[in-house]
């Protein structure tokens, strides 16, 4: 049984194709809007949306070619409708309603954080830890942390009370001219200024504050307002050490948080999922942890897909109704007769 699962919440079109009964990922195609992005210094919702009707019908030719089948051989189509970009996401859901509606095969929907949750199931070569879990999320939007038990059932213990860590990263690096999104650019600059410098004395040479939260939650607000102070005081400031120093400030209390819940946990494997998952400090930092590949951490569809799959298998893939909201609109159609040429990032 072929899925083919979509994701649309953000400002990347990204489509997949999973066997359903085997799990092997037969495409995973993505289409980032970052680079067109970049001279807004952030997602414009409505730009979004509107480069999602361009792409969706490219990426799913892709996904499609690359797996080497047509849509007559999917079973189900599967796309995330929450949480998201609103405009964003009824691109993804309306064409994806509208194709399983055509071909006359079910539909579904799913929750993107519990797709990120879910994608270390991927396992990207290696062995997939088993269950119970202690899994931290950790994106451009969400920093959360939960508990999954064996038959996969997801316990939420807590998250960020204001800003997630994906969002502290871009808004330091910002503040630093690091254009946007500045989190795998402050990864970058401060791994390669470490190599040359003592790295101790280097990251903690300014103590950032951490906030005080209760146990498995997470605060953020304060530490923009500390690199803003930090900038405004300090004339011929080294930013590279400003942001390795915030980078320390942003993955400390993850890595103090998860290793509480190891610890209330005894037995669980810790996992950590979402686009700052990506960050190179964090996975030196948490050696214990599995880290989905790179390209599985930030968005994409194969983490729809392995969990449209898992949730099949377990006869819990809840079908969507056709009624409700957009059918086949004329936007969808005038896209797919004027598409513009994505780039695609992955193969
Ligand atoms: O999961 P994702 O692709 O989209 C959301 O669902 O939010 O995460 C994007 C976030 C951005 O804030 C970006 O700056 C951050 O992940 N990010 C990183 C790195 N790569 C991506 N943050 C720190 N270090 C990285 N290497
Ligand atoms: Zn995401």
């Amino acid at each position: 049984m072929l899925i083919l699962a979509l994701d649309t919440t953000c400002d990347e079109t990204c489509a997949a194709v999973m066997d359903a009964d085997t799990l092997q990922l037969r495409s995973d195609v993505v289409h980032s809007q970052v680079a067109f992005m970049q001279k807004y210094g952030g997602v414009v919702p409505e730009i979004a949306s509107r480069q999602h009707l361009y792409s969706l019908p490219l990426v799913v030719d892709e996904a499609l070619r690359r797996a080497g089948i047509t849509f007559r051989d999917l079973g189900h189509i599967v796309v995330t409708n929450r949480p998201g970009l609103m405009g964003a996401i009824l691109a993804g859901v309306s064409y994806a309603k509208s194709l399983a509606w055509t071909l006359g095969i079910p539909f579904s929907t799913l929750d993107h954080v519990e797709c990120h949750l879910f994608s270390p199931l991927l396992g990207d070569g290696r062995r997939v830890p088993p269950y119970p879990w202690i899994a931290l999320v950790v994106s451009g939007g969400h920093t959360e942390i939960f508990h999954v038990d064996k038959i996969a059932d997801v316990q939420w213990l807590g998250g960020t009370l204001d800003d997630a860590a994906g969002e502290a990263f871009d808004k330091v690096g910002k503040l630093l001219g690091l254009g946007y999104p500045a989190g795998p650019e402050m990864d970058r600059l401060t791994r390669e200024k470490i190599a040359t410098v003592d790295p101790d004395l280097y990251r903690n040479a300014i103590r950032f504050p951490r906030a005080s939260t209760p146990a498995f939650h997470f605060s953020y607000s304060g530490l923009k307002t500390a690199v803003r102070e930090k900038l405004a005081r300090q004339e011929n400031s080294d930013p590279i050490q400003i942001a390795a120093c915030a980078q320390e400030a942003i993955l400390e209390p993850l890595v103090t948080e998860v290793r509480r819940a190891l610890a209330a946990y005894p037995g669980a494997h810790a996992v950590v999922t979402g686009g700052v998952a990506c960050n190179s400090r964090l996975r030196e930092l948490l050696p214990e942890a599995f880290f989905p590949a790179p390209k599985h951490c930030s968005d994409n569809a194969a983490m729809v897909a392995v969990r449209a799959a898992d949730l099949y298998r377990q006869g819990r893939l809840v079908e969507s109704s056709y009624s409700v909201g957009a059918a086949p609109t004329s936007a969808l159609l005038v896209a797919a007769q004027h598409p513009k040429e994505p780039t695609f990032a992955s193969p």
